[in-house]
């Protein structure tokens, strides 16, 4: 809509000033979501009490975790890692005096793991889901150089989970007549990423499916929202020095997290962060095969500044 807005402008020669003024209107509107007073209804009373999240050990599931549970919400924490799984569940029991549970699974072992999940879930009456767990590679590079096991897990994980979790607890949500899905996409969606080109195309894949299931659920009173963070300091950008230094662009996980759980029931499609929002909008303007000449360049920066880093390592 920004966007049209804008094309609209610049084809109607409008006087600068009004464009001028037209950009602090879509500033504003982007902005609004991050700034906008709390929902009239806590989150238990719009969705529902227990939550369910994956990849919940560490980065933005763990503080979806928490944040979820400082609002009273019970968690269920997936991932891999037993050890990490007790450590955060423990740490939220005694933070928040909210009940939560774990379960072990691994989403690149493919389907058999769902009903292994279902199980465990028999007799939580889940409402939120935030679709969370997501692989990158170990840092950018062409697909014929990725292990083919790395990226048949990368299928798995980001498009495998998002989808067969979602279909695992649609109908509970669909019983109790309300729910809230989350599935965490990212900026790499906005356009093909070469060296980033498999977890790109998996991240469009959620937008996509996300924005479809937003519009299949909307008559049984559940949210489905997209969240597309752009870059931020967690472990999964280990590769890049300069990403994991973070600034005023990059922000620091919690801080990212604490501003996308507050956009849950407000906006169904957001970067979550109000820096990100302004980053993502202004990428947008411009065409997507520049974008993807732009996005080139950034991950030949970065395979470069981690090939770099590794080479010095191994000389001293
Ligand atoms: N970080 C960014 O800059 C960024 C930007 C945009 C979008 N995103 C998206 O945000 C989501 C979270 O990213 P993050 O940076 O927070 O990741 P992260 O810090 O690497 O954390 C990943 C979490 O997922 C779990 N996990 C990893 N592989 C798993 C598997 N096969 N099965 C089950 N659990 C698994 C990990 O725990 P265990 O190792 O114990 O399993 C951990 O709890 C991803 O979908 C990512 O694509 C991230």
């Amino acid at each position: 809509m920004i966007c049209s807005k804008f094309i609209r402008n610049t084809n109607q020669t409008k006087q600068f000033g009004d464009i001028v003024l037209d950009y602090r209107e879509d500033t504003f509107a982007i902005l609004e979501p991050y700034f906008q007073p709390e929902l009239p209804q806590s989150l238990i009373d719009k969705f529902g009490k227990w939550a369910v999240i994956t990849g919940a050990t560490d980065g933005i599931g763990k503080e979806y975790a928490k944040e979820l549970a400082k609002r009273g919400l019970n968690v269920v924490l997936i991932s891999r890692t037993k050890e990490k799984l007790v450590a955060v569940t423990t740490e939220i029991e005694n933070s928040y005096k909210v009940k939560t549970k774990w379960i072990v699974a691994d989403f690149s072992k493919g389907k058999e793991i769902y009903e292994h999940i279902r199980q465990e879930l028999t007799g939580i009456p889940v409402n939120v889901l935030v679709n969370n767990v997501g692989r990158m590679y170990d840092y950018p590079d062409e697909l014929c150089k990725q292990p083919e096991d790395l990226l048949w897990d990368i299928i798995n994980i980001n498009v495998g989970a998002v989808t067969l979790m979602s279909r695992l607890l649609i109908p509970e949500m669909k019983k109790q007549g309300k729910g809230a899905i989350v599935n965490i996409s990212s900026g790499s969606e906005l356009q093909p990423m070469p060296l980033m080109a498999v977890y790109a195309a998996s991240k469009r894949y959620i937008k996509s499916l996300t924005l479809a299931m937003s519009e299949e659920l909307s008559e049984y009173n559940i949210t489905v929202q997209c969240v597309t963070p752009l870059f931020l300091v967690t472990k999964m950008n280990l590769y890049s020095k300069t990403v994991m230094k973070g600034n005023i662009l990059i922000p620091q996980v919690q801080a990212f997290t604490r501003s996308a759980v507050f956009t849950l029931g407000k906006t169904n499609e957001t970067t979550g962060y109000w820096s990100h929002g302004l980053q993502y909008f202004f990428m947008k303007l411009l065409p997507e095969w520049l974008r993807m000449r732009i996005a080139h360049f950034i991950t030949k920066q970065m395979r470069k500044e981690h090939l770099s880093f590794q080479a010095e390592s191994k000389n001293s």
